[in-house]
């Protein structure tokens, strides 16, 4: 049986095929309605083991827009916490058109796309979180008043999943990224790696270097789920790279939200004029609509 095409990060697409897929989320924005049939009868089961208010309401309301069905799956109220992912997954495969996961581990990621047998889309793990990627892309080039290749975009705090598809999805598009982060939250070596490739990528240890010559400051919790018990460690290794609106400047503000004020950035900074984190948050819609549109035509 051929393997099923999946989406666990930007790495799993061509430059070619993200550059159509933003084009495609672009027109899907532009004219929803022309797409309101394109998945009748399709069914998207959302198996969530973290919390989510966009990514479960975005993948929900696209399916509905595009005349399909989304289950939502709280892994806690289902018999993943008693069975094996491998005869779980193999089960849903054989109900609906595709699976969107969001997990703690990138190892289930991992694990539930060797065995599914319908598409799998990351909703975010600890490694990526390309569905953010995809809408943060949509809004920079919406956005930009310059050529990609002369756009640059700075993310401080700390090196995560978010920071890392995006490092991913900028290189692919010729943008450039500036990384501020304390030793230790380096973003993750192979987006690193990959960003580095393309030369568009820079590392910096401070929030002030890293944003310099930004047009985008991108900005994200300091403390992800499972990361409670870090709490202390993680507020005092941050606590010089807020955004504030000093560190702002006149750049575009970021966030993928939630956003944790006055710790990772002001309430100043969510409610500027400068910031952009509603229309992004929108585009989520858009972009995963093109996505699904894309992996199930
Ligand atoms: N940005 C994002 O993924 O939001 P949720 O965690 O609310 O889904």
């Amino acid at each position: 049986m051929e393997k099923p095409r999946h989406f666990l990060s930007l790495l799993d697409v061509s430059q070619k095929e993200l550059s159509e897929l933003l084009a495609m989320s672009a027109r899907v924005k532009k004219n929803p309605k022309k797409f309101s049939r394109s998945l009748e009868g399709k069914t998207l089961a959302m198996l969530f083991q973290k919390t989510s208010t966009r990514t479960r309401v975005s993948f929900e309301a696209g399916m509905t827009q595009l005349g399909g069905h989304a289950i939502f799956l709280d892994w806690r109220a289902t018999n993943f916490t008693r069975g094996a992912i491998k005869d779980e997954i193999l089960s849903i495969s054989r109900y609906v058109d595709a699976i969107m996961f969001r997990a703690y581990k990138n190892s289930d990621m991992v694990e539930a796309a060797n065995v599914s047998t319908v598409p799998l889309i990351n909703g975010l793990d600890n490694l990526w979180h390309p569905c953010q990627a995809l809408a943060d892309l949509l809004t920079i080039k919406e956005k930009t008043k310059k050529p990609l290749s002369k756009t640059t975009v700075a993310f401080v705090g700390d090196g995560n999943n978010v920071c890392n598809s995006l490092i991913v999805g900028c290189a692919m598009l010729g943008i450039h990224m500036r990384v501020g982060t304390p030793e230790g939250y380096e973003p993750y070596g192979k987006a690193v790696e990959f960003g580095k490739k393309k030369n568009c990528l820079k590392l910096f240890r401070s929030a002030e270097d890293a944003v310099e010559g930004a047009d985008f400051a991108y900005t994200d919790t300091w403390i992800s789920m499972g990361e409670e018990n870090e709490r202390k460690e993680r507020l005092h290794a941050f606590q010089d790279y807020r955004v504030t609106p000093h560190l702002l400047g006149n750049r575009f503000f970021m966030h993928c939200l939630p956003a944790h004020i006055g710790e990772e950035v002001t309430r100043e900074v969510l409610d500027s004029k400068n910031s952009i984190i509603y229309g992004q948050a929108e585009n989520r819609l858009h972009a995963q609509k093109a996505l699904l549109v894309w992996l199930l035509k």
